[in-house]
């Protein structure tokens, strides 16, 4: 059985959905952080009620930024996104984008790496985190969850969403396990035609 609370720099869970990882090109990210997307989603309906002034929200795999800015906006000059990517490309292009928008004092940018996303020091800090159309490009769902409950304070949500046809619901489905067996609930499916999406709470084991 996992340890949910084991330090996330020492990740042994070992792949278990059989699938090739994959990774998002990094000039892909000009085109997911295009503002034509906000014709298909919303970042600020799909966070709306789930984010505060003051948080502490972890965004693992932000590519560059679509969520980042409007989640940084509402966690206010008192919180602090934690935008943590694999790819230097598309960290730089969050970092443009976020100073654009002057908010560089509301995100804090870190390079994760292949194995880690690099959160030890964040056990139990963290009060909101948005997996969106990350989750599958991980080593497996077992080793995000794990590093993810690590870091979420009891009673934390974390919203998953994933691109309905890139995933399959069978993966969806044992993304799914991963989170219920690191300690997470489901407490909303959400979701549409696009995408599939749930809202989870680290209510622990
Ligand atoms: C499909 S993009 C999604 C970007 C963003 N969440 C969005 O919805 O626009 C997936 C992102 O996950 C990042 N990623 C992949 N593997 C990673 C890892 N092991 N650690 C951190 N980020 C990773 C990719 O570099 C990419 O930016």
């Amino acid at each position: 059985m996992q340890d949910s609370v084991r330090s996330p720099d020492r990740p042994d869970s070992l792949r278990t959905d059989d699938q090739p990882q994959e990774l998002c090109p990094w000039w892909v990210g000009y085109l997911l952080a295009s503002p034509i997307r906000k014709l298909f989603e919303r970042p600020d309906k799909m966070l709306a009620g789930l984010i505060r002034p003051g948080m502490v929200v972890l965004e693992p795999g932000p590519g560059m930024g679509f969520f980042t800015i409007e989640m940084a906006r509402m966690v206010g000059s008192s919180g602090m996104v934690i935008a943590v990517d694999i790819q230097p490309k598309m960290l730089e292009g969050l970092r443009r984008r976020v100073a654009r928008a002057g908010l560089l004092d509301s995100v804090e940018i870190r390079q994760a790496r292949p194995e880690s996303l690099g959160l030890s020091d964040l056990k139990a800090a963290v009060d909101f985190t948005l997996a969106a159309a990350m989750v599958h490009e991980m080593p497996s769902a077992d080793w995000f969850f794990s590093q993810a409950a690590y870091v979420s304070k009891t009673g934390a949500r974390l919203l998953l969403i994933e691109p309905k046809g890139h995933v399959t619901d069978a993966r969806f489905q044992n993304e799914l396990r991963a989170a219920r067996d690191t300690g997470f609930t489901v407490v909303e499916p959400r979701g549409g035609r696009r995408s599939y999406s749930v809202l989870l709470e680290k209510t622990g084991r």
